[in-house]
């Protein structure tokens, strides 16, 4: 079976990433999943500095989800770059950084930081996060704010530039629209979608945030319809990610139009997944008398509906 696929130049060997901030750095997991034989490891968020993230609680479990303000805790670029990507590179992971910035000179910063560091396959650029210059609106809450962080990265490395959607806004089509015009060579969706839960008894929001994201299968049928929009509207190759759990949860987003697929809080069930995901899309393309992943990517029949 012929699991490749390629994201605009990023040529991965299986459709399967783990997604950020569900697998850490990726060596946390490595005594349990041998990371060579993942599609791309997506790295946990990083800015330039470390952050601590916001205080517990910060996790809430949900109807078929979970609900998460961990506020982008990380080891800032320095520190991975120094102390992570050795191992990474050992290890033989294909290394997707999810590179976040409070301004779109800090994206930029980061881009030409990790543009000299071996084995960095990817930037994927997770725009879910407040621009300060702009009054705090997320990038990719804001076409132009999407459009100006995309061409600013563009043209601060060679490395492939993977802009990570917000499914909170109206029109996700538009977004991988500007993402393509600025320069895009993929485009990965979606991230968490905006909630809130709270204890009745106390009349206390369940996170010391507040707010969080959503995310886990409760999300898989938005996201899947957002992952079919884009398909629709743009060329580029989609990474589509929302409550994937299954061999056949991935083949949906396959079929909507996903190139590629990642794999977020599933991780927390279940992390030896990837093997039984693997075995479940190899048993249904000899099933369907198929031997590549890419003969179902984008074959959805709408014939008479
Ligand atoms: C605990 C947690 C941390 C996350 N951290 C990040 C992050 O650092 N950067 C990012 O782009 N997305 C982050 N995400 C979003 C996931 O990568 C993914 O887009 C989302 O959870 C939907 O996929 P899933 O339903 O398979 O988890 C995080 C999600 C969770 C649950």
């Amino acid at each position: 079976m012929d699991l490749s696929v390629s994201l605009g130049p990023l040529r991965l060997k299986n459709p399967l990433i783990a997604a950020s901030g569900c697998f850490g750095y990726g060596v946390e997991y490595a005594d349990l999943v041998d990371l060579s034989t993942l599609g791309a490891v997506a790295v946990k968020g990083l800015f330039l500095e470390p952050r601590e993230g916001h205080p517990p609680p910060r996790i809430v479990e949900t109807p078929s989800g979970m609900l998460n303000a961990i506020g982008l805790q990380g080891i800032g670029v320095r520190r991975f770059v120094a102390e992570m990507m050795p191992d990474l590179r050992r290890l033989g992971a294909t290394v997707i950084v999810n590179i976040c910035g409070s301004t779109r000179d800090e994206y930029v910063e980061l881009a030409r930081i990790l543009s000299d560091v071996e084995g960095v396959a990817a930037l994927e650029l997770n725009i879910s996060c407040p621009n300060i210059k702009e009054g705090g609106i997320q990038f990719g809450c804001s076409l132009t704010g999407t459009h100006g962080v995309v061409s600013a990265v563009r043209k601060a490395t060679a490395l492939p530039v993977i802009p990570k959607l917000t499914p909170n806004v109206t029109d996700v089509a538009a977004f991988a629209r500007a993402a393509e015009e600025a320069g895009a060579d993929a485009v990965s969706l979606v991230n968490t979608f905006l909630a809130m839960a709270i204890d009745v008894e106390t009349r206390r929001p369940k996170l010391s945030n507040v707010m969080g994201g959503l995310s886990g299968p409760a999300i898989r049928p938005i996201a899947v319809r957002m992952v079919y929009e884009c398909f629709q509207s743009t060329r580029l190759p989609i990474v589509g990610m929302g409550g994937i759990a299954s061999a056949a949860d991935a083949l949906e987003f396959a079929i909507a139009g996903a190139t590629a697929v990642q794999v977020g809080t599933a991780n927390f069930v279940d992390p030896l997944i990837w093997t039984k995901l693997r075995a479940g899309i190899e048993d249904y393309l000899g099933r369907h008398g198929l031997t590549r992943w890419m003969d179902v990517v984008g074959t959805l029949d709408t014939a008479g509906r």
